[in-house]
């Protein structure tokens, strides 16, 4: 008797952590950390093919990437067809077989994503899940899709627009009621599929978001490879440190490293800020022709470690002074990150920053490691710090005091 009350209690505290996969019993647990891939639209947007998420799926494995934790082999918009008489949504000529491509993904041990929106079109203006939730879903799953990035688009003006022209509030409701939808139909597949919100921050996403089975959910609008940009949506992370954890991540957009004319401190520094923020990581470059300087950024694994530190904890920004601003991060076993940014361009030698450390709650000397030269870094109270324009100092101490 008491085995058998012991043996149904696991078997409900196994079902309560959301379902089962098809392929195994294992309990379906995504997003432990914040997820880590590629993702197609910050290089390539409306241009990608089957052939360049192959391409990239070859180089996250021979560059190390996917040793250093980068899973998820994400397509974005533009992959979408038409639908056939039975409402069966088909891939376009760009991606002449998904099912194949995704066979191939998973053959290198990588995992698939890939992209819709709840309206009848998506930002790009291809086809879009609107009243074909389900069976896109079901769709995903039999092609073996692992992620979706579900993005808000024409659902905009088609629905919220339409249905509630003058009422916010109505709209916002019926912005959340299409992502349980997608959110309900993804369960029902019983595969393990990340579940991605792209609605822009609306609605204080972080709010909902969760208790509708997301796993990240966007915080901002579009990020561009733009130091501005960048360190505007950094800003704006700041306070929704307490909605993130294991399963369910704030996420600041995908990442620009290695994009546009972004300087090598500036790649950096926004690595660095997204690892702070317990962000997702995804490389949003072009992987064939990156530089040994991106991708050292990219892989560097003491950085990746803050990022995906297991008590997932969102970094919070301590105190800034003019433009230069301090972040730092709780991690497991007691450790510390701190990152200190020069997000401005009038800071000079003449007048260095004084690095506080009784703000950050440390008392006397710190002894860490400086994560971008690997070398051991000792911090002292009011030590002048001079950073260049737009870098960082990221510094992990095991044992603060
Ligand atoms: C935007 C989204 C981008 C990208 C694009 C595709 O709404 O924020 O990340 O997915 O749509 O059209």
């Amino acid at each position: 008797m008491r085995t058998i009350t012991t043996l149904s209690f696991a078997v409900l505290a196994l079902a309560s952590l959301g379902g089962f996969s098809q392929e195994s019993a294992a309990p379906q647990v995504v997003a432990q950390t914040p997820p880590m891939g590629w993702n197609s639209w910050n290089y390539f947007a409306g241009k990608v093919t089957d052939k360049d998420i192959r391409d990239s799926a070859d180089q996250i494995v021979s560059t190390g990437m996917k040793d250093a934790g980068y899973i998820y082999v994400n397509i974005d918009d533009t992959w979408e067809g038409e639908r056939d008489a039975s409402g069966v949504l088909h891939a376009n000529s760009k991606f002449p077989d998904m099912k194949a491509l995704a066979d191939y993904v998973h053959s290198k041990g990588l995992k698939i994503g890939i992209y819709s929106s709840p309206g009848p079109k998506t930002c790009a203006g291809f086809e879009g899940s609107l009243g074909h939730e389900e069976q896109d879903a079901q769709l995903y799953a039999r092609w073996g899709i692992d992620y979706l990035k579900y993005d808000l688009c024409s659902f905009i003006p088609s629905i919220m627009e339409k249905q509630a022209p003058n009422d916010k509030a109505a709209q916002m409701r019926l912005m959340i009621a299409a992502y349980d939808k997608m959110g309900k139909a993804l369960k029902a597949t019983g595969r393990p599929i990340v579940y991605s919100l792209c609605q822009y921050g609306w609605d204080a996403v972080w709010e909902w978001a969760p208790s509708i089975g997301g796993n990240l959910w966007r915080t901002t609008g579009d990020i561009s490879p733009h130091w501005d940009r960048i360190y505007a949506i950094v800003s704006q992370q700041s306070g929704l440190e307490s909605y993130a954890g294991p399963s369910h991540w704030n996420d600041p957009d995908m990442l620009e490293v290695g994009n546009g004319k972004l300087s090598l401190a500036e790649n950096r520094a926004h690595f660095s800020m997204w690892a702070m923020l317990a962000a997702p990581l995804l490389a949003g470059n072009d992987l064939p022709n990156m530089k040994p300087e991106i991708k050292a950024i990219l892989t560097n694994r003491d950085v990746i470690a803050i990022d995906q530190d297991a008590l997932g904890r969102q970094g919070v920004r301590a105190y800034s002074d003019g433009e230069v601003e301090v972040w730092t991060r709780q991690l497991s076993g007691g450790a510390s990150a701190i990152a200190v940014v020069n997000a401005g361009s009038d800071r000079y030698a003449t007048h260095p920053f004084h690095l506080n450390l009784a703000k950050l709650g440390l008392h006397g000397t710190q002894s860490g490691k400086d994560l971008w030269t690997g070398k051991p870094i000792t911090l002292a109270d009011n030590q002048p710090l001079e950073l260049a324009s737009h870098d960082v100092l990221l510094v992990r101490i095991d044992a603060p005091k």
